[in-house]
């Protein structure tokens, strides 16, 4: 071996052993696949040492910039392969390609196995193609389709890992999965995405139940195509404070223009947070009890002068309700390491809106911190009322989505 592969082999060992460190490695046979996939291969144009850094390497930006492309973040991979659960013998689906998880799926699933990856773009399959070819994975099929509708040619699948953000779950990836078949999806609700590991329960006659088995905050470049799935921006106020939408949610309060300019009503709600600690799950905790919930966003000139002073300037929960706009803020804690959450409410209604916000903070402070995320359970859009479980949910364009947070 030469001292070049010594120096590679190290680096990718030094990986892995990082990523066990953390935790996003955790079964023997993805440390395995991680030990033996070169990664390096995948990003041919990058340094070594950024191929074995635990971070994304953009591969192509759309014209407006907007990265559409990339081969994901090592740590994202890893455990997103944990959700998945491949074992060998699975045929298995990945959406989106790059080549490197394709590789690692094929070590996981062995010669007895079979691994699909499609991709919508012509030039990331024919990457794809030729870096597995190049590394050895020959083995694994690559083709250009949209996503949206599965792969029927090589169905069904034991498993299918989507590595792209969807908007929904499109009813090809639950007709192409086999009995006891999972599906992992970084799906978007409410502004936020998270990788949902879904165990599919089908019953005679029925179009299968998913039901969720794990759940990681993550975030991924946006589906293209058939399912592309675009947040709405509502302006509020013109070019500095807008309310973000995903495109199934439809808002029915009017607000009035410059309700932002009337005196608001401001709640304290004694609930500390870190300053580097999440707001995800608050935020989905808000987003499952308020039906006018929806995502507030502000130019930094906006919460300079003062007319928003939101808890996150790029996107923290705000709730809208007939013509009141409420949303979270936040001001200094005792230590300097810690903010106090409150809400902030603008409009006819303000007064009331701010206070349920802040009894929403301590609901979630007193019953929900520090638990683990709710079972999120999919039906098909028109499922009867009656077959859906209780709990709040959200709709997206072809499915019902039940949070059970008990
Ligand atoms: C984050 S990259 C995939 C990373 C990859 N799995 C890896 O090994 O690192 C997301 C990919 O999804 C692709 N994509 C976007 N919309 C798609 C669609 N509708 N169907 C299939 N692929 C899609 C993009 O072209 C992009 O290459």
């Amino acid at each position: 071996m030469s001292n070049d592969q010594r120096y590679v082999e190290s680096l990718r060992a030094a990986l892995t052993g990082s990523l066990a460190d953390q935790g996003a490695l955790s079964s023997e046979a993805v440390v395995a696949a991680f030990r033996t996939v070169p990664r390096h291969l995948f990003v041919p144009d990058a340094p070594v040492e950024v191929a074995y850094a635990d971070d994304v390497v953009l591969m192509k930006r759309d014209e407006a910039g907007v990265p559409i492309s990339s081969v994901s973040q090592p740590s994202l991979v890893a455990l997103m392969l944990e959700q998945t659960g491949v074992r060998r013998g699975h045929r298995v689906l990945e959406i989106g390609s790059g080549g490197y998880n394709a590789a690692l799926l094929s070590e996981l699933v062995g010669p007895e196995g079979e691994v699909t990856t499609i991709d919508i773009d012509p030039d990331v399959t024919e990457r794809a193609r030729a870096t597995l070819d190049a590394a050895g994975y020959e083995r694994v099929r690559v083709a250009r389709t949209d996503g949206q509708f599965g792969y029927p040619e090589s169905a069904p699948f034991d498993r299918i890992i989507v590595t792209v953000t969807a908007g929904d779950i499109a009813p090809a990836w639950v007709d192409q999965l086999a009995d006891g078949g999972r599906i992992v999806v970084p799906l978007r609700l409410r502004g936020q995405t998270r990788s949902i590991g879904f165990d599919l329960e089908r019953s005679p006659g029925s179009a299968g139940v998913l039901w969720s088995r794990s759940s990681v905050v993550c975030g991924f470049v946006s589906m293209q195509g058939a399912g592309a799935a675009h947040e709405r921006l509502v302006e509020i106020e013109p070019d500095k404070v807008a309310l973000q939408l995903d495109a199934d949610q439809v808002l029915e309060a009017v607000l009035l223009p410059g309700v932002l300019r009337e005196t608001p009503e401001v709640r304290w709600s004694r609930v500390l947070l870190g300053r580097e600690e999440s707001f995800c799950q608050l935020d989905l905790w808000l987003a499952s009890v308020f039906p006018g919930y929806c995502v507030l966003t502000a130019t930094r000139r906006a919460v300079k002068s003062r007319l928003v002073r939101p808890a996150l300037r790029w996107g923290g929960s705000a709730v809208v309700r007939d013509a009141t706009i409420g949303y979270l803020t936040s001001q200094p804690g005792p230590t300097k390491n810690a903010v106090e959450i409150g809400a902030r409410a603008h409009g006819p209604d303000a007064r009331r809106l701010a206070e349920e916000l802040v009894a929403q903070v301590l609901r979630w402070d007193e019953e929900r911190r520090g638990r683990p995320d709710p079972v999120f359970v999919v039906h098909p859009l028109g499922t009867p009322a009656t077959d859906l479980p209780a709990g709040p949910h959200f709709t997206t364009r072809s499915r019902v989505i039940t949070v059970l947070w008990d």
